[in-house]
């Protein structure tokens, strides 16, 4: 068992490597090349023409007694930024081109594919960014980068996800994380995180609810030019786990972090973490930091249009603050890909793999589903 899974995540490591420099050469074919720069101008008489019908002047939807077709809550306000700064261009782009149920939208959004070229649906798609004037420069949904097994990421985001963690060998044991983030105010995300364990212990199944999370992020800075966002976020794990059965601290810990992420030209791109864990009784628990990284590569088909599989390699690294403790470092390679036509359902599988200080920690087999909510209901989006 543990040498077959050490064999396979040798593996996945290699493969992801491979992937990465695959990723790396098709870079000049993948990228959608701008043969001029998008030109709202001629997008707005686009729109004015082939849009407005349904769209509305605004984008806000024309009015409804001027229109026949059925109108779902998916309907975009293209006049909201808060609807619209989370969607990176390359949605708009798939649903204009290929027509809403490309995306697993109404079929009543139809494609234009055939009667516009690329560079008009990249004029209109840039006149559809003007109708929000986005003066609280809300971060850009291109900045919200796929999310890794362990490095948490700078964009704020509207997720439920369910992370599992499980030994790769020994007594059976594993913890799910069921992971809740809501943004408001367009900067703003509150996250909570409850741990579920469950562990054999001489064969008899133990399960309990760990140590409760919230935290709350702000994005600082962030820039669709330059392709960075930089966020903060502070948070509070709360001793609720059951300490006896090590399921918990047994004390308060305060969890302060910053999150940088990269996004490079060919959709390759670097997450950056670095936080502490503070607990308040450092008799139960030491203080430590950690830092990791996440690099990965976006590929998808029909010119990024279509399902995206993003192969990365994280490195985590955590040391105690002790004077003599020692870097403990995991290499996490894994694989996320859209599950659902939306790409709201998301799943990535890795394996955490410690290569420093080993005694101990145990090789884990990492995974999660993740859900968007924003992007429409759990059971909509899939054909
Ligand atoms: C016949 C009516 C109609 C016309 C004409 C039309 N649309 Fe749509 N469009 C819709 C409907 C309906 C939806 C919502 C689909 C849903 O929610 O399932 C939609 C959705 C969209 C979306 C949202 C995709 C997303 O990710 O949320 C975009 C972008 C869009 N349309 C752009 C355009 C552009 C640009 C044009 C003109 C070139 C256009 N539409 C013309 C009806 C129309």
């Amino acid at each position: 068992m543990t040498r077959n899974l050490a064999g396979f995540s040798w593996v996945v490591f290699f493969g992801t490597v491979v992937m990465l420099g695959v990723g790396v050469l098709r870079v000049v074919t993948q990228t959608i090349h701008y043969v001029k720069p998008p030109d709202a101008k001629a997008g707005e008489v686009i729109y004015k023409t082939g849009c407005i019908a349904c769209h509305g002047e605004k984008g806000e939807g024309a009015p409804e007694s001027m229109t026949v077709f059925e109108r779902r809550y998916t309907f975009p306000e293209m006049s909201r930024c808060d609807q619209t700064t989370p969607e990176p261009n390359s949605a708009y782009k798939t649903v204009i081109l290929h027509g809403g149920p490309e995306r697993a939208f109404s079929p009543i959004m139809p494609a234009f594919g055939q009667l516009l070229t690329d560079q008009q649906v990249d004029d209109v798609v840039a006149y559809i960014r003007t109708l929000c004037d986005n003066k609280h420069h809300f971060p850009r949904g291109e900045l919200n980068l796929p999310r890794a097994l362990i490095t948490e990421k700078a964009f704020p985001e509207n997720e439920v996800v369910v992370s599992t963690a499980m030994a790769a060998k020994g007594a059976p044991n594993f913890t799910s994380d069921i992971i809740r983030e809501q943004t408001f105010g367009g900067k703003y995300q509150i996250e909570t995180d409850v741990p579920v364990n469950y562990a054999d212990r001489d064969h008899n199944w133990t399960a309990g609810v760990g140590d409760i999370s919230i935290g709350l992020k702000r994005e600082l800075f962030s820039s669709l030019q330059k392709g960075s966002i930089l966020s903060v976020q502070g948070g509070v794990i709360v001793p609720s786990g059951d300490v006896k059965r090590g399921f918990g601290k047994g004390t308060t810990t305060f969890e302060p972090f910053a999150a940088y992420d990269q996004l490079f030209k060919q959709n390759t791109w670097l997450q950056f973490q670095v936080g502490a864990d503070l607990p308040v009784n450092t008799d139960k628990s030491p203080r430590s930091m950690y830092w990791r990284t996440a690099l990965g590569q976006s590929l998808a088909r029909d010119h990024a249009l279509g399902r995206l599989f993003s192969p990365m390699v994280e490195f985590v690294a955590a040391r105690d603050f002790a004077p003599d403790a020692r870097v403990d470092y995991d290499v996490v390679p894994q694989m996320q890909v859209t599950i659902s036509k939306r790409q709201h359902v998301r799943g990535d599988i890795g394996v955490r793999k410690p290569f420093t200080d080993t005694a101990g920690r145990d090789t884990q087999v990492v995974f999660y589903v993740l859900w968007d909510w924003a992007d429409g209901k759990l059971w909509d989006g899939w054909r």
